[in-house]
């Protein structure tokens, strides 16, 4: 199965940055070095055996912009399965960044007409990007503005937003949520994992993508903040703000109370793991496996699949961790 992919924003507003860091093995300071996309920068991922996605970096520069809205509108926009419109929240001469904003959107609203046309199933994400550079205090409210005008002018197109930035997980929140809507028959895996995490007496069972380290599917019986159990898995959380769906969760909204832990914690650990890969292969190491134990849980982190690793979160004492290998060595014929 073949996705065609369009990533298209303003120039500069960080598209080839996140290509790198998700699907090649960049740190976020390697993308200082980038120079601008010439056109279009066509790449082939394979995902998940039979999953092949046909990713469009489309240069932002306004000449590629126009020419894609033009000459090339037939062969950009048909086909497409996803696009994603990354907006720079803060860059241009003005750091409010209205002018810049405002152009940005009117070439918005042509990339969703000429989809409209050519693509009319496409699905359309919004990345509202840099965060990091928009003052902490203001973030909130900088972004339920944004989304909300994006929301209007989108019209009659469902968007999904989120806020994201290459200096934190808020990146492979995204890119993870808009991966697991091409999964098919993502459904079936969650069904077995909360099976597998039954067998294990596991608190957490996570697979994540072979090389992007993305999360495609989880199941959690851990506590909420209420201390309650309960059994959750990945699909997309409501937030009951439409204009804050995508914002990444407040996890010390609950004051003192530890026990509430962080929604993003899955996503901090693609990005953690995929920063100790990078480390391991500059030592000339290969990354296969890691195991954590601490006084609360313990944590096997394992080869799934030719294309898929596996995490089990353990939390009760007397489950013996080499059952769970030993387990997810069984499962993998299953899961393949
Ligand atoms: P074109 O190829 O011209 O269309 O640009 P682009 O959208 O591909 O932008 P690119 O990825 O080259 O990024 C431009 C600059 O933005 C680089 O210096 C990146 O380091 C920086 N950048 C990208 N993402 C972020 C981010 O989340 N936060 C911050 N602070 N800088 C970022």
């Amino acid at each position: 199965m073949k996705k065609k992919i369009l990533l298209m924003g303003r120039s500069g507003s960080g598209k080839t940055s996140m290509r790198s860091l998700v699907f090649s093995s960049y740190r976020p300071s390697d993308t200082r070095r980038l120079g601008s996309t010439l056109d279009v920068e066509h790449s082939h991922v394979r995902f998940l055996g039979n999953l092949s996605l046909n990713l469009w970096d489309c240069g932002g520069q306004q000449a590629y912009m126009d020419s894609y809205l033009e000459s090339q509108r037939h062969q950009v926009f048909s086909s497409v399965g996803v696009l994603i419109y990354v907006f720079d929240l803060v860059g241009g001469d003005d750091p409010d960044g209205s002018e810049e904003w405002d152009k940005d959107v009117r070439y918005y609203k042509d990339c969703l007409a000429a989809l409209k046309v050519h693509s009319p199933t496409a699905k359309v994400f919004c990345l509202l990007h840099k965060m990091d550079l928009v003052d902490a205090t203001r973030r909130k409210s900088v972004y339920a503005a944004r989304v909300n005008e994006l929301r209007r002018k989108s019209e009659d197109i469902a968007i999904s937003p989120f806020a994201t930035s290459i200096w934190d997980e808020t990146l492979y929140r995204a890119w993870s949520r808009i991966i697991h809507t091409l999964i098919p028959q993502v459904g079936v895996l969650e069904h077995h994992l909360a099976h597998f995490a039954d067998v294990n007496s596991a608190a957490e069972v996570v697979v994540f993508e072979r090389s992007t380290f993305l999360v495609i599917s989880r199941t959690s019986r851990i506590g909420d903040a209420s201390g309650q159990s309960e059994r959750t898995t990945s699909n997309l959380p409501a937030s009951p703000n439409l204009d804050l769906e995508g914002f990444p969760e407040d996890h010390n909204a609950g004051g003192k109370d530890t026990r509430r832990l962080n929604p993003e914690r899955f996503e901090k650990i693609s990005e953690l793991v995929k920063s100790l890969k990078a480390s391991c292969s500059k030592l000339q190491a290969g990354f296969q496996a890691l195991e954590v134990q601490t006084e609360n849980f313990s944590a096997i982190f394992d080869v799934l699949t030719p294309n898929t690793y596996i995490m089990v979160v353990v939390s009760d004492p007397r489950v013996e961790l080499a059952a769970v290998r030993l387990n997810i060595l069984q499962a993998k014929d299953h899961f393949e």
